[in-house]
């Protein structure tokens, strides 16, 4: 009995200093876990006689009762401490200034792209759009491109698995074959425009391996060159926000013919010979052409009695000109001082 009276003290005592939540556990598991001093005691009952186990168990359940309600008050007290500490040292200064607020500003290329998007459709050219991963047909065959055409090497193009049916596929290297799927689809007349990424195998410091185009096309019964020139001349105008200086180069396509080279007078220089225009006074700036008959034969539209114009321009090359942006890679770098100075305000301001 006396050796309970000490335990007892010597456990209330130990609980009571235990300053830490692992500390008071080791102290349960000495008492009262498997092999604990209490346990221990609470087994010997088995080998007493009645008289004695009747005593001698009552008071060891007591001792036991005892430290088991001041480990779980201790625990209350150490549990309870550490969440005030916690509490204290989390304490909110709102005397503080708050954090500037970032308002994050349109990428160039994408305004751009809104730009041209609103413009050509006043000009009456629906937006229509086609995957990114395209079938050999629809980027090249359809489009009049021969098998041996230079476009279509494995260094320029970037080739993909064949597709269930079979069918080569690549990721598309001009909107172009945006215009085969509208026709396969609509009937004409057809007025669209096809604006996205488009992809070639190729990087250097005017090159990117995926950029951005948008194509016009325009199928009717009467339309000529003469519409073709008119349409440019209106979205260069627009574009640029100034009656713009245009001229058109013959040149070649595979999908028109003819084809126009489209070149503005340099708006750095007004045509006096900068570094932009490399002296020439001139700024190539699309391609353009009457779309090739085999084109619309291969989408399904008879050439006796359908023609029209079709056209292809890059928007890092528009976006570039109009605000004098002179280093392709500041497209794709993220930094925010340029993000900050090119970009347009989101109309999201709080
Ligand atoms: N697809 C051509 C390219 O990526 C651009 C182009 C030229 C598109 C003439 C056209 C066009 O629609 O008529 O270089």
């Amino acid at each position: 009995m006396q050796k309970l009276n000490t335990l007892e003290q010597q456990s209330l005592s130990q609980i009571q200093a235990a300053n830490a939540l692992d500390e008071l556990e080791q102290q349960r598991v000495t008492l009262l876990g498997k092999s604990g001093e209490i346990t221990q005691l609470l087994k010997q009952l088995g080998g007493m006689s009645p008289e004695e186990r009747k005593d001698f168990g009552q008071a060891v359940n007591v001792l036991k009762q005892k430290v088991q309600s001041a480990l779980e008050e201790r625990k209350e007290e150490l549990e309870t401490a550490t969440l005030n500490k916690k509490l204290l040292a989390e304490k909110i200064d709102i005397t503080l200034p708050a954090a500037p607020y970032r308002v994050g500003r349109m990428h160039p290329v994408s305004y751009v792209m809104e730009e041209v998007e609103g413009i050509l459709s006043t000009l009456g050219f629906d937006p229509a759009s086609g995957p990114e991963i395209e079938t050999d047909f629809h980027n090249f065959t359809a489009l009049n491109i021969p098998a041996d055409h230079p476009a279509r090497q494995e260094h320029d193009t970037f080739y993909l698995p064949d597709n269930a049916e079979g069918q080569k596929r690549v990721l598309r290297t001009h909107t172009s074959p945006v215009q085969i799927r509208t026709m396969q689809k609509f009937p004409p007349p057809l007025r669209i425009q096809a604006i996205g990424q488009v992809y070639r195998c190729d990087s250097d410091l005017t090159h990117t391996p995926q950029f951005q185009q948008v194509e016009g096309l325009a199928i009717d019964k009467d339309l000529t060159f003469g519409h073709l020139k008119g349409v440019l001349q209106t979205f260069l105008n627009r574009f640029f926000e100034k009656e713009i200086e245009m001229r058109m180069r013959p040149s070649y396509f595979p999908f028109t013919e003819p084809s126009a080279e489209v070149d503005i007078r340099c708006i750095f220089c007004s045509g006096n010979g900068c570094r932009v225009c490399k002296n020439t006074g001139w700024l190539e700036v699309l391609g353009s052409g009457m779309v090739h008959r085999n084109v619309l034969t291969h989408s399904g539209i008879d050439p006796n009695q359908w023609q029209g114009f079709a056209f292809g321009v890059g928007i890092g090359r528009l976006a570039m000109l109009k605000y004098g942006i002179n280093d392709l890679r500041l497209f794709f770098e993220s930094q925010q001082t340029f993000l900050q100075h090119f970009g347009k305000p989101s109309g999201l301001r709080p």
